[in-house]
């Protein structure tokens, strides 16, 4: 079986992130949560008030921005410059603020460079907007994930509750349909589906349905020869 790399890209809260978790433990593979790397650049650029339009100071805070992840009781956290940050990078301010962020070429290139690195050697399941068109043109397997977007915005807005975040769903519909429009709109690496990846439409498919689905691809994918 090929040590292969998992590309998982759609818009927002369509369960990328839950699939890519699932999809790497039941292969024993790395995680890699794209999004929040992009969310803790916009954390950091929020704390230390960084003006997006002034480059200088862009490129001079991700020069002190450091970013890794760490398995904690079991669950993949993210820390920022040592602190674990992954409440602080969930909540609406980051919500945000982060596809204007995201959208900077700056922020971008450093970002793929580092996610680059961490997938070079394979049995890797990385998830985002641009793993499978930009990151990983040559990954195995692409992935393509989407939902309905009323599914989204009931999923986002129970997954905020659940970590005692009470939003209107308004807000929360608002802000999902702005990542997305700014994500598929940017000039430098927008949302898309790269032309090789496999669609899956999870509106009516439970967690434990999507993972079978995605592990049989998977499956035949190891197999077949390099
Ligand atoms: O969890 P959700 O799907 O809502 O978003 P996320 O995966 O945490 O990503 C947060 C934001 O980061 C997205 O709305 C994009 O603006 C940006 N992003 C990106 O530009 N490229 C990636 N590979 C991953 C995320």
């Amino acid at each position: 079986m090929r040590n292969i790399i998992i590309a998982i890209d759609g818009y927002s809260s369509c369960g990328k992130s839950t699939l890519a978790r699932d999809l790497a433990s039941a292969l024993r593979f790395g995680y890699v949560d794209s999004g929040a790397m992009y969310r803790a650049v916009t954390l950091y650029f929020l704390n230390h008030s960084i003006d997006y339009d002034d480059r200088a100071a862009v490129i001079e805070a991700l020069r002190h921005i450091r970013i890794e992840f760490r398995n904690i009781n079991h669950q993949n956290r993210t820390f920022l410059n040592g602190q674990d940050v992954e409440d602080d990078i969930r909540d609406m301010r980051v919500s945000s603020a982060v596809s204007p962020v995201a959208a900077i070429p700056e922020v971008r290139r450093a970002l793929v460079q580092q996610q680059k690195a961490l997938g070079q050697t394979g049995g890797i399941v990385m998830d985002g907007r641009d793993i499978g068109t930009v990151v990983f043109p040559d990954a195995e397997l692409k992935i393509f994930l989407t939902a309905d977007p009323d599914e989204r915005v009931r999923r986002r807005q129970l997954e905020l509750t659940a970590k005692g975040l009470e939003l209107t769903e308004e807000s929360v519909r608002e802000n999902l349909l702005e990542r997305d429009r700014i994500d598929s709109t940017r000039a430098d690496s927008p949302l898309r589906q790269a032309d090789d990846a496999i669609v899956i439409d999870n509106t009516l498919l439970n967690r434990q349905e999507q993972l079978e689905l995605a592990l049989q691809l998977a499956h035949e994918t190891m197999k077949q020869p390099a």
